[in-house]
């Protein structure tokens, strides 16, 4: 998009995965003042989002949306301000159809003026945008009206369309919004993770400082997975230049989620200046090999081991676009250290069932 947001992929929390519709102002809050003091803000974390379900069903007398208040009793002006006060932004949800998918509130379609004018008057940041209740009217009709509406709005709002992938928003998102959902709805479980990111890693190309792909929202803490499992999904979507929004509730995470959610050699990868998406490179079997290119001439490596035993998986400098003679230095972004010698050629490690090894290689002086 053109209205200067989403240079790089977006940070932050959204409520729908571990809370769907049990939300409240207190929830908001108390997520915010966790966002800071857990650290996650300083790892660059900024949106707080809320998701479907935080307004009356019905709109007030002038039309305009309103916020639920037996949840929201001190509505979003008041969230907004507050949220503002920690550092942090806030994002909305409507729907580019009659009614949001909860069907709890209306939606946007053919209010898409008076509603973005709603969010900035409260100040909001950020709008998720999804695909329910739409009659079957054409995508490329819904969802450039509100993007125009928010430029019409007077302040910059990060648009982010969930249209799920349905008619290939990889090729008409990048001119209208800052990201656009790839993908169904992403659950807690390691099939939901691969299958995701093999259908977002087809629209590569098509991602890029200003606009991304979107394969879902970080299910990291939800408990559904291991440790080992998360640290896969977190470093996967950091390669693919992913938008990074956890799902849990980081109010009680664990110290292992928030040593996941918190590695800054991976987060850099994902927030690099270069924009460019990594990558499934080569693959045998259930062994992977995914990489990137970032700035400064360096390879962001990941060796994914998807089978159900400890194996050994290599990649080669063909097929991570390295010249073959190249010779490197590894870090490992897990490990938090560099490999004890330069390689040459190619990169071969062990990894544990469904674990991750990542890298970023630097070529080496000589
Ligand atoms: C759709 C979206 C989800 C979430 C729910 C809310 O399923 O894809 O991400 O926003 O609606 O109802």
């Amino acid at each position: 998009s053109s209205n200067g947001l989403g240079k790089t992929p977006q940070m932050g929390w959204n409520s729908w995965n571990h809370f769907g519709c049990n939300i409240d102002e207190n929830i908001i809050r108390g997520t915010a003042d966790a966002m800071v003091s857990t650290g996650l803000s300083k790892v660059g974390y900024e949106y707080v989002n809320i998701d479907d379900c935080w307004g009356e069903l019905n709109r007030d007398a002038q039309g305009n949306l309103v916020a639920k208040a037996s949840t929201f009793p001190s509505g979003m002006k008041a969230l907004v301000d507050y949220v503002h006060s920690k550092g942090l932004k806030l994002g909305i949800y409507s729907d580019a159809g009659y009614y949001t998918c909860s069907k709890t509130m209306p939606g946007s379609l053919g209010y898409e003026e008076q509603d973005a004018k709603t969010f900035a008057s409260w100040g909001i940041d950020y709008l998720k945008y999804d695909n329910c209740f739409n009659n079957g009217t054409n995508p490329q009709e819904r969802y450039p009206k509100m993007s125009e509406a928010l430029s019409n709005a007077g302040c910059p709002i990060f648009y982010s369309m969930c249209e799920w992938g349905d008619q290939n928003p990889a090729t008409w998102g990048p001119k209208i919004a800052n990201s656009w959902r790839t993908t169904g709805d992403i659950q807690d479980n390691w099939d939901s993770i691969t299958s995701r990111a093999d259908q977002n890693d087809q629209w590569a190309a098509y991602a890029g400082p200003g606009g991304w792909n979107d394969p879902d929202m970080l299910e990291v803490g939800n408990g559904n997975m291991s440790t080992v499992e998360y640290r896969s999904h977190f470093s996967i979507w950091a390669l693919m230049k992913a938008p990074l929004l956890i799902g849990c509730d980081i109010r009680s995470a664990t110290s292992e989620t928030l040593e996941i959610l918190s590695n800054s050699e991976v987060i850099n990868v994902n927030q690099d200046p270069l924009g460019v998406q990594g990558k499934k490179v080569s693959q045998q079997g259930d062994l992977e090999v995914w990489a990137g290119p970032l700035s400064n001439n360096r390879v962001a490596v990941i060796l994914w081991n998807r089978s159900t035993s400890q194996d050994a998986i290599t990649a080669n400098w063909g097929a991570i676009g390295l010249p073959s003679d190249a010779i490197v230095q590894a870090r490992d972004l897990w490990a938090h250290s560099y490999l004890p010698s330069d390689l040459q050629g190619s990169l071969t490690s062990t990894v544990d069932s469904h674990d991750v090894k990542m890298y970023i290689l630097t070529l080496s002086s000589g």
